[in-house]
């Protein structure tokens, strides 16, 4: 497959890199060190059209395509880490609105969300609900036009600043994943609270939350889809949402390439620049390799996203392997730095905690191997 970007894809790209560089990178140390939430850059990029971005204008986002969203994911990563999984959730949590939503529900939160105007959570995941995403305790019971929801959701990007809530609850038992459907959970809503914030080893400037369910009541109306249809519309969300990590992998990987690539020309040793020793060279050349082929399966799964063709199997493979390429990048880029790496004044210290969620989050590397086996061993000779 050749990968050739479009004069709009090119300028996107262009347009978020300045952004990011001038109004991200400078500050991005000191929300990580002093756990800030970018409240203020997060206006901003709604403003540029970045919290929605393949939402249809009519309905407030940008109208773009999967690839234009890699590719400005890869640019704020760059810059910030957690600013990326800000607008990878809030990008997550409009895609089945715009899918599943009704009129009165795309009026009511997708507009808003798709032009930032408040903030958006996917609540998936529970204390015993990881990998096993089907084994949800959550329950949501219907009495008198309220579903009420009691449960406890855990590991809760932007829990603590979203105003809504994508999140699924048991309404029938016995029919396991068929039993599980989704809802529309706004804050303020009585018997919903946000519980622990939880403290990171990374992504310190995005807030991680406990989600508290205690008989919340939830307006019928707020079912998203049909009820049993929350587990599919949540593994198809997150089909997309996987090739947001790629992204956001390939993103904080050029940045530990470039770091290293700065510090190993400056840097001397045994009288000459360490960039001119075989064994940082041959580092330099393996990272950038490793990027350039996450890259290309990243923009590969989205194309098809684009084309309307299946991508679970190429999202899930671009996650797996951007999320385990960063981790080796960071390692790399810290070696080069020697023991400079290791001290908070340079920033592939942050680069190197935050790469480590990725392969994580999103579906575990081992999830994702799983998805990839099961759709390489369905495909008939
Ligand atoms: N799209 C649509 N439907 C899908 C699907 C997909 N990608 N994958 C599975 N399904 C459907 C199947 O077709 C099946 O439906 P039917 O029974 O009607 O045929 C149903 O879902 C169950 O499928 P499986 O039997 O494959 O399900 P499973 O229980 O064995 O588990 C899994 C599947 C892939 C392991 C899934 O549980 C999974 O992806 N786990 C990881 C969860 C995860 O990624 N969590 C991330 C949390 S969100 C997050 O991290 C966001 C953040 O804040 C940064």
């Amino acid at each position: 497959m050749t990968f050739q970007l479009t004069e709009e894809q090119r300028m996107i790209q262009m347009t978020v890199r300045e952004f990011a560089r001038k109004e991200i990178e400078p500050i991005a140390g000191k929300w990580d060190r002093e756990s800030l939430f970018p409240e203020e850059t997060i206006s901003k990029m709604a403003e540029m059209g970045l919290l929605g971005m393949m939402v249809p204008s009519e309905y407030g986002g940008a109208g773009l395509d999967t690839v234009s969203y890699s590719l400005a994911m890869q640019e704020i990563a760059y810059a910030c880490a957690s600013t990326s999984v800000i607008m990878g959730v809030n990008n997550l949590v409009c895609e089945p609105l715009l899918k599943f939503g009704t009129e009165a529900q795309k009026q009511k939160y997708l507009v808003p969300l798709a032009q930032g105007k408040f903030i958006g959570s996917f609540a998936l995941t529970e204390p015993g609900a990881g990998s096993d995403a089907a084994n949800q305790k959550t329950s949501a019971l219907l009495k008198d036009n309220f579903y009420i929801l009691n449960g406890t959701k855990m590991f809760i990007t932007s829990g603590s600043h979203a105003k809504v809530f994508i999140t699924t609850a048991v309404t029938d038992k016995a029919a396991r994943h068929h039993g599980i459907s989704a809802f529309i959970v706004e804050k303020g809503m009585p018997g919903f609270s946000i519980g622990k914030i939880e403290d990171k080893m990374g992504l310190r400037a995005s807030d991680t939350t406990e989600l508290i369910f205690e008989n919340c009541r939830v307006p019928s109306e707020n079912l998203l889809g049909k009820e049993g249809e929350g587990f599919k519309i949540m593994m198809a969300a997150l089909d997309g949402g996987r090739i947001g990590i790629a992204s956001q992998s390939v993103g904080i990987a050029q940045a530990c390439l470039d770091a290293a690539t700065r510090y190993a020309k400056k840097r001397e040793a045994f009288g000459q620049p360490i960039a001119e020793f075989q064994g940082i060279r041959w580092m330099i050349a393996d990272m950038a390799t490793e990027i350039e082929a996450a890259r290309l399966l990243t923009l590969q799964a989205a194309l098809l996203k684009d084309r309307g063709l299946p991508f679970t199997k190429e999202a899930s493979m671009a996650k797996l392997f951007a999320s385990e390429m960063v981790n080796r990048v960071a390692y790399k880029a810290l070696q080069i730095h020697g023991g400079y790496g290791y001290l908070k004044d340079f920033p592939v210290e942050r680069y190197y905690r935050d790469a480590r969620v990725t392969t994580i989050y999103e579906g575990t590397s081992e999830i994702q191997r799983n998805v990839i086996a099961k759709l390489v061993l369905s495909t008939e000779d």
